[in-house]
């Protein structure tokens, strides 16, 4: 069995947020230490959103249902993993471009969801959740469009359940940072627990 670790905490090193997602991987781990954790780097990724050009060559491939290209390797791996967590900081209301370029590298018609003869669309993903783990400078609220987004797309992978943990109004002065990074680990334990 494997968890793939979607590694989206573009700060490295300095991410509070990849602290966050450090703990759900000990927790993880510790619970079931015989699965496999495979990380993507989101930083590591040589990927740009499609233009004119990418677009046209994805879709002669797909129009071939040639899903040899390593172009598809990244969907593949999102498909064939059986837990997700995907770590990312709140960025501009939601989370940094370069998710969404891998994530558009990840939504293929043909292999992680198809078409049935009615038209709808049926996810072919087999992790049974995804968590998804934030943290931001300023409160959330209802303005959660990166958790918003990600849980539609889960729908369309086929991905059940979907998991949200964060820490906020990091960047506010006076508030206590460690404090509030602490309160998250205790619900990302109470997540690992329930999965
Ligand atoms: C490019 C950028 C955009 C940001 N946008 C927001 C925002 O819209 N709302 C907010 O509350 N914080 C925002 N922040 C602050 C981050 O969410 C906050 O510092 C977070 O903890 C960063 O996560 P990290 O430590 O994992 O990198 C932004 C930070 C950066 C660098």
């Amino acid at each position: 069995m494997k968890l793939l670790f979607i590694d989206s905490c573009i700060r490295g090193p300095k991410s509070r947020t990849k602290i966050l997602c450090d703990h759900f991987i000990n927790k993880f781990t510790a619970k079931n230490p015989d699965w496999q954790i495979e990380r993507v780097s989101i930083n590591d990724l040589e990927i740009e959103a499609f233009d004119l050009k990418s677009l046209e060559e994805r879709n002669e491939l797909l129009a071939k249902k040639d899903f040899s290209d390593k172009s598809f390797d990244l969907a593949k791996q999102l498909m064939e993993s059986d837990q997700i967590v995907l770590g990312a900081p709140y960025w501009d209301l939601s989370f940094p471009a370069k998710l969404k370029a891998y994530l558009e590298q990840c939504s293929v018609t043909g292999l992680t969801y198809i078409y049935n003869e009615m038209g709808i669309p049926e996810g072919q993903c087999r992790a049974k959740a995804l968590t998804y783990i934030t943290t931001s400078g300023g409160p959330i609220g209802d303005m959660n469009y990166g958790y918003d987004y990600i849980k539609g797309l889960c729908k369309l992978f086929g991905i059940e359940k979907t998991y949200f943990a964060s820490a906020e109004m990091l960047d506010v002065i006076g508030v206590d940072v460690q404090q509030a990074i602490e309160d998250a680990k205790v619900k990302i334990t109470e997540i690992v627990e329930a999965l």
